[in-house]
């Protein structure tokens, strides 16, 4: 009979297996999150859903592994320091974070725009970034191949009337994307910038004017094609998939009906 120490290799083994190459996705329970979730999932990622709204990234974890991916969903407000520290201390893992929470409130002028609106903006787009990284960066450096993706905006990149808070914020992601690739060089961590325009989602726009649909509606009328959500999860996925010495600095995607923040093809 073999001893323990000659058992042969068939044997059960004790050491539990290693976990999966890991994405946690913020701002996971609709839109360009929600796409993303599910495209890293097809991807073979084991995929960590975090919003807000628990009801939604638990169903949506459920329906990725129903379909026998593996994924896991987690309540996470990103502008809550606290709550992020929590999350990332309970992840065994960490290779990709992308940063997606986000989004627009109003289209006020700044002569009279609501400051409140302003710091609201600020708080999800900058700070939720910047807690997510900080949290998560030892996890990312030690995975050995880390990719942080901030998803900002053309609005990070150029200004438009009405679009100040949002824009400056924008930017504020921008300047994170840019300064985190200058210190991070040497590291093994890749910083990605994915800049969309127009994307019509189920509630950017109805966020950015409070429920009114109407106005929500106007945003995309007569835009034969804006982008869609799987338009940009599919660009993310892409980036992330690249080699891991390729770092896509920065990629700008706009519909083929948007030339620029100002200059849009709208039929009729
Ligand atoms: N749609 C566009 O035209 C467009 C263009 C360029 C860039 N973007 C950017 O792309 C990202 C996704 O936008 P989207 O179009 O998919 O909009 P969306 O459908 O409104 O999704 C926004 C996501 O952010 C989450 N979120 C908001 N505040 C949060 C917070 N404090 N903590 C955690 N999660 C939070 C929301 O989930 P909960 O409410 O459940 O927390 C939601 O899942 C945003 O950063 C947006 O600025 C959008």
């Amino acid at each position: 009979m073999p001893t323990d120490a000659t058992a042969p290799s068939t044997a059960p083994s004790s050491t539990p297996a290693a976990p999966a190459r890991t994405a946690v996705i913020t701002g996971a329970s609709s839109g360009i999150g929600a796409a993303t979730a599910r495209r890293l999932a097809a991807e073979g990622y084991r995929v960590v859903l975090t919003a807000r709204r628990k009801d939604r990234v638990e169903a949506l974890a459920a329906e990725l592994t129903e379909a026998g991916h593996r994924a896991e969903a987690h309540a996470l407000d990103v502008t809550d320091r606290a709550a992020v520290d929590a999350f990332a201390g309970g992840l065994d893992r960490c290779d990709v974070l992308v940063n997606n929470a986000g989004g627009a409130l109003g289209t006020d002028p700044i002569a009279e725009a609501d400051p409140a609106d302003w710091r609201a903006m600020y708080e999800v787009n900058v700070l939720g970034v910047l807690h997510t990284t900080q949290a998560l960066l030892p996890a990312l450096v030690a995975s050995g191949d880390g990719t942080v993706l901030i998803l900002s905006s053309t609005a990070g990149l150029g200004t438009y009337e009405g679009g100040g808070g949002y824009v400056a914020a924008k930017h504020g992601a921008h300047a994170i994307a840019e300064t985190l690739r200058l210190e991070l060089c040497g590291q093994p961590v890749r910083v990605i910038e994915i800049a969309p325009g127009m994307v019509k989602t189920e509630e950017f726009a109805l966020t950015r004017f409070r429920g009114d649909r109407e106005k929500a509606a106007k945003v995309y009328a007569g835009v034969a094609e804006p982008l869609t959500a799987d338009d940009v999860a599919d660009t993310i996925a892409w980036a992330v998939t690249r080699p891991a010495h390729v770092n896509v600095d920065l990629l700008v995607l706009r519909p083929r009906a948007q030339a620029s923040n100002y200059k849009v093809h709208r039929e009729n």
